[in-house]
């Protein structure tokens, strides 16, 4: 089982935005044996909260139902997970900086391999997915749209590392 945690600042936009999406996929193309994924913030502004609501209805859009609840990163998270994909550099700067503390203490979280999310979008013009949270609404379906394309290449390669 590869498993894959995507990992934004609130944990109410981004990042479960990319859960649902992957989730969809894997049940999409039957991979549910093969893959599991779920998402977190680097900070503790929204814990407990459902997505926000912006973010939920861009979803419903596109069929896919958000009830994933925020939660932080913890230093659990580098030993649970294979992979962590970081929205944006601040994220991938800030998850970086807790797996180097926590790889003192247990080995495991070396294996943990953390990547900014825009390496897979094949259309990259920006090295980041954009915050939606304080922007225009049409923000959240190019959020949307850039995660969909990076989801479906991320799984193409995961498949291609494991299986
Ligand atoms: P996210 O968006 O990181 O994609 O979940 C944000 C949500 C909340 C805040 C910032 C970004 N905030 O500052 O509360």
């Amino acid at each position: 089982m590869v498993k894959v945690l995507f990992v934004c600042l609130g944990n109410i936009c981004r990042s479960p935005m990319a859960e649902g999406l992957f989730q969809s996929m894997i049940l999409e193309r039957n991979f549910i044996s093969k893959f599991s994924c779920d998402s977190a913030g680097t900070s503790a502004y929204h814990l407990g909260e459902l997505p926000d609501n912006r973010m939920r209805q861009t979803a419903q859009k596109h069929q896919i139902n958000l009830t994933h609840r925020a939660r932080q990163l913890t230093p659990q998270d580098f030993a649970s997970f294979d992979y962590i994909l970081a929205m944006d550099k601040s994220n991938f700067d800030d998850i970086i900086t807790l797996q180097q503390r926590v790889k003192m203490a247990d080995q495991k979280a070396l294996s943990c391999e953390v990547m900014l999310m825009r390496a897979f979008d094949k259309l990259k013009t920006d090295e980041e997915v954009p915050d939606p949270y304080f922007g225009k609404v049409d923000g959240f379906e190019e959020v949307y749209q850039i995660l969909q394309r990076c989801n479906q290449s991320l799984l193409d390669f995961l498949v291609q590392q494991h299986y």
